[in-house]
């Protein structure tokens, strides 16, 4: 089986969507390995965040995911990674994510779309020693 970093965003988190979020993972048969609130350091964002170094956006998106708690989980399954991009749904809440998935049911806008999960191998390896470094 296989491991995926996922991040409940800071407005899924003020919002209060951590457990419907939580609730989706377990009800898909995913199991959660680990499991943290926290404040996240402009550092750790710039790592996480790193492929999008020099975007417009990336300022932007640095903000917002300094802006308040996450909550971090490590999630394991067969296909954790494909299957929990298929319960976030697509990128854009509105425009690319579909009624069902957690932006498509809960999202707007292309930056306030609650949450985030690996999306290779490579980086859901590279993610779980950047959230959990004891993992
Ligand atoms: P993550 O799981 O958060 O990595 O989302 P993703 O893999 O679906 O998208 P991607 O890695 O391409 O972008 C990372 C994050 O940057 C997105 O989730 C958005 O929050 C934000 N983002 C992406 N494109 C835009 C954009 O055009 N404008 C703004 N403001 N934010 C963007
Ligand atoms: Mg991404």
């Amino acid at each position: 089986s296989e491991r995926t970093l996922v991040l409940v965003k800071p407005d899924g988190v003020s919002r209060g969507l951590v457990g419907e979020v939580i609730s989706r993972i377990e009800r898909k048969g995913l199991k959660l390995v680990a499991l943290e609130l926290k404040d996240v350091e402009r550092a750790t964002a710039e790592q996480h965040y790193a492929e999008h170094d020099g975007k417009p956006f990336f300022e932007s998106l640095l903000e917002f995911i300094t802006s308040g708690p996450v909550v971090a989980l490590v999630v394991e399954g067969e296909n954790a990674i494909a299957a929990f991009r298929q319960l976030a749904g697509g990128t854009h809440p509105v425009e690319k994510a579909t009624p069902g998935t957690i932006r498509g049911d809960f999202g707007l806008e292309v930056q306030y779309n609650l949450v985030h999960g690996s999306d290779s191998p490579e980086s859901a390896e590279r993610e779980v020693k950047i959230w959990f470094p004891s993992l």
